[in-house]
């Protein structure tokens, strides 16, 4: 059943390209130049209309959120507020009738989310649900909603169906943009075009495999590890740090990488590995200045960057390459080789990674 892979999570990150692939088929369409999905179709008004969109969710899938934060705001020009579901139902917030609520959940059965989305539909906004799980609690509950198709998710660690989400949101993201007029046609075919390339340079990413077995032999015994990005790969950084704590119970922050010198600076020495997410179109040149403080305070660098970079790679410990793409399209790409490192780092330290201990896959009490 983990068809020849020694866990499910390894085989869940080997399935994201086929995985992306199902997830947009029959949504994308490239050659006509459209994206069609029912449940946003239906409901183009209230997505038109609303004055702002609220993003619920809780753990990766929140991380998928504060990604499509990027991705609306970049793209369709609406304000996006991301919140923890269990923040939000419990902070009374302002919710109207013009706003519309997202609510992303592989599992769908998360219990903050599922009140989250409770509450809200009772002051009257709109609410769309991501989900993977399908006729599950919050599929049902949500007015209407886009499945990822990544198929079932067994190991705890969430791994397919982060890029599902975020390939989902950004086609939602797209397809907005371009009722909105906020994109030129230019960029619009381009993302399209690039975003059905994205399953093949997935692929090339999964390449990099035994490259990041190396860099996990070096690093499986530190007690810490800082995880780094900017823009678009801020919540990468994020998810990077969750997963490597989740599974291999290793002591991660995830930060945005300007953030490093108000605090987690003095934390770096000899012994801390920072993993740095410096793809070249994102704020580039800035992200290499703060690899330049780490490396004058001792600190290994570990840079995911793109194919044929040249600067990171003068400074940098080591560095795992991935397919060049759009920047705000580089968070499927950038979260393989983190997927991959805490996955080699988990089983080297001998933890059990498809069930990490005190962990549930679903979290169905608050
Ligand atoms: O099923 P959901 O997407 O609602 O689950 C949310 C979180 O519990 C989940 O993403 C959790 O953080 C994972 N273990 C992360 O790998």
């Amino acid at each position: 059943e983990k068809g020849g892979y020694d866990h499910f999570m390894l085989k869940e990150i080997y399935e994201q390209p086929k995985a992306i692939r199902d997830t947009y088929r029959g949504r994308l369409l490239r050659e006509q130049g459209l994206i069609k999905m029912a449940g946003v179709e239906d409901n183009m008004k209230k997505f038109l209309n609303a004055d702002r969109i609220l993003i619920v969710a809780c753990g990766t899938s929140w991380h998928a959120g504060l990604v499509a934060e990027y991705v609306f705001e970049s793209f369709a020009r609406v304000p996006v507020e991301v919140e923890y579901a269990s923040e939000f139902r419990y902070r009374d917030p302002i919710i109207t009738d013009k706003d519309v609520l997202i609510a992303i959940s592989q599992s769908g059965e998360t219990a903050d989310t599922l009140a989250a989305i409770k509450l809200a539909k009772s002051k009257g906004a709109f609410v769309f649900g991501v989900c993977n799980v399908v006729g599950s609690s919050i599929s049902r509950e949500t007015h209407a909603g886009a499945y990822t198709h990544a198929g079932p998710e067994i190991g705890v660690a969430s791994t397919k169906a982060f890029t599902t989400q975020i390939t989902v949101l950004t086609l939602i993201a797209l397809r907005l943009a371009r009722a909105k007029g906020t994109m030129t046609s230019s960029e619009y075919r381009t993302h399209l075009l690039e975003l059905e390339l994205i399953p093949e340079k997935v692929e090339r990413a999964l390449e990099s495999d035994s490259t990041i077995k190396e860099i996990a032999a070096i690093y499986k015994d530190s007690p810490n590890c800082l995880y780094l990005g900017r823009g678009y790969n801020f919540p990468v950084a994020l998810e990077g740090a969750l997963k490597l704590k989740e599974i291999s119970y290793i002591h991660a922050e995830g930060y945005p990488a300007a953030e490093m010198k108000h605090g987690p600076i003095a934390l770096i020495d000899e012994q801390m590995p920072v993993v740095v997410i410096a793809t070249r179109k994102g704020h580039y040149e800035k992200v290499v200045s703060n690899i330049q403080e780490i490396k004058s305070r001792k600190g290994k660098i570990i840079g995911i960057v793109f194919e044929g970079d040249t600067e990171v790679k003068g400074l940098a410990d080591h560095v795992i390459e991935i397919p060049e793409t759009e920047e705000a399209l580089s968070p499927l790409l950038t979260t393989i080789p983190l997927q991959l490192l805490s996955y080699h780092i988990a089983v080297m330290r001998d933890c059990n990674v498809d069930q990490p201990r005190n962990l549930a896959k679903s979290v169905t009490v608050e």
